[in-house]
């Protein structure tokens, strides 16, 4: 199916690499207009030409950042109607490792972006040419669900952005806003981010595919479908929700 998006204008954080890109251009197929952000701005300019989407350099972490991606979307889209908040790094540090440059870093980027967006979307969102209206999809993680001994922070992050979504959730709903916001969660997915931990951890990718009941690791692209499903009018009935796209990982005791 497409067409799925026509009409509706998109901002996609930590847009240049894995679930971001793939969503940018699945986006971009389902007829919407894309902007598309990252701190690697090579890369994302480049997935971006080739999708057929916008791209700015933005650090999610940096508040006045968002301003300049809010006035970009805007100025060249005349609205906004879909946020997703993507970005995100790993450290992979436990507890006893965990500094706190690398903590602050790492929850600057990962649920103060977050907010950050959220808050940014929803003044964009309220002002939209024929009334207040919009989806916000937070990438969450099956950490926020069950823990990563040894990445204490994105844990910790993660499982503060599934409780940050709902409350945003709440307060547009009952401000009568028609903003809703969501939760994605990715199980193991093949991305850069794998890839970065697979460095540390030997047989990474093989060990998360065996953790799912379909024995495989996840895609860019069947996150980017579910994402479509959360942006599109066909989830008008969905908020703070978590939709787990993880191979049924979190589906199975651990005995089996
Ligand atoms: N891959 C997985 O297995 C998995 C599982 C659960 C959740 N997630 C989440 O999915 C999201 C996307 O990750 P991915 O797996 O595609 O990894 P990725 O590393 O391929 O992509 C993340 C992107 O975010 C960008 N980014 C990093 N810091 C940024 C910043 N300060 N400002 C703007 N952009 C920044 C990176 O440059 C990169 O392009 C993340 O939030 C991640 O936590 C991934």
């Amino acid at each position: 199916m497409s067409g799925q998006l026509e009409g509706k204008v998109a901002i996609v954080t930590g847009g240049a690499s894995g679930i971001g890109a793939a969503t940018v251009e699945r986006f971009v197929e389902e007829g919407a207009r894309v902007l598309s952000t990252d701190v690697q701005d090579a890369l994302g300019q480049e997935v971006a030409d080739d999708a057929g989407a916008l791209f700015m350099a933005q650090d999610v972490s940096d508040a006045r950042a968002w301003d300049g991606v809010m006035a970009k979307a805007l100025g060249e889209f005349g609205r906004l109607d879909i946020l997703v908040n993507n970005a995100g790094i790993v450290i992979g540090k436990n507890i006893e490792e965990m500094d706190l440059d690398s903590w602050h870093h790492l929850l600057g980027i990962n649920l103060t972006g977050v907010m950050l967006g959220c808050q940014k979307a929803i003044g964009a969102m309220k002002e939209n040419p024929g009334g207040s209206s919009g989806s916000i999809i937070n990438i969450a993680s099956t950490s926020a669900f069950a823990a990563l001994p040894g990445d204490v922070a994105y844990t910790a992050s993660k499982s503060a952005v599934r409780m940050l979504s709902r409350s945003v959730a709440v307060y547009c709903a009952q401000s009568g806003l028609n903003i809703r916001c969501n939760n994605l969660v990715p199980g193991a997915t093949h991305t850069g981010i794998i890839d970065t931990a697979a460095k540390s951890v030997p047989g990474m990718v093989e060990m998360a595919a065996a953790m799912s009941p379909l024995n495989r690791i996840g895609q860019g692209s069947d996150l980017a479908a579910a994402a479509v499903y959360l942006a599109s009018d066909n989830s008008s009935f969905a908020t703070g929700s978590d939709l787990l796209v993880d191979g049924g990982m979190l589906a199975v005791h651990p005995g089996y």
